[in-house]
């Protein structure tokens, strides 16, 4: 079976996976990061979706295999490790950004992208780069609202310790 060497919300892991193993399965089952949920499995609704190497990806759409040495980023990694939420988890609560909060994680990882392509994005880029994620519950405008919010407080933030500033190349070091 291959072998994969994969850093993860910054542990790194080697594991023996089958060649079919999807990584959402590998996140949720092999290491028990269930903070990332499976909505659909045939890559549409984007609750899945991680961070590789700092680009979002559905991680139902791909193998484990193709996470060897690289470096992924779920939900479970943004806060501080304090109990300190990232900017965006903060926003989405108090922006009222979930209901039944299904999409969120998956939301959140796609916003993080955004802004790290576009830190200053207006509504329509908001709505345009969060497309690929679907939610059921909300109507999307607290969800746009909290992506502005908290891309606010992380242009404020001084350089250097911008929150979420996750390498854009990763790779197990
Ligand atoms: S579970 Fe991956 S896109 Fe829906
Ligand atoms: S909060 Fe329920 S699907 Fe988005």
């Amino acid at each position: 079976m291959p072998r994969v060497r994969v850093k993860v919300d910054g542990a790194t892991y080697r594991d023996e996976v089958e060649p079919r193993l999807l990584l959402v399965h590998y996140l949720r089952e092999r290491l028990g990061k269930v903070g990332t949920p499976v909505g659909c499995d045939t890559t549409n609704c984007g609750a899945c979706t991680v961070l590789m190497d700092g680009l979002s990806v559905k991680s139902c759409s791909v193998l484990a295999v193709q996470a060897d040495e690289r470096e992924i980023t779920t939900i479970e990694g943004l806060g501080a490790g304090n109990g300190e939420l990232h900017p965006l988890q903060r926003a989405f609560h108090e922006e009222h950004a979930l209901q039944c909060g299904f999409c969120t994680p998956g939301m959140i990882m796609a916003a993080l992208d955004l802004l790290r392509e576009n830190p200053d994005p207006s509504d329509a880029q908001i709505r345009e780069g969060l497309e690929g994620n679907l939610c059921r519950c909300t109507g999307y405008q607290n969800i746009v609202r909290a992506v502005r919010r908290a891309a606010g407080e992380m242009r404020r933030a001084p350089a250097g310790e911008a929150p979420g500033a996750l390498p854009r190349k990763g790779g197990v070091a």
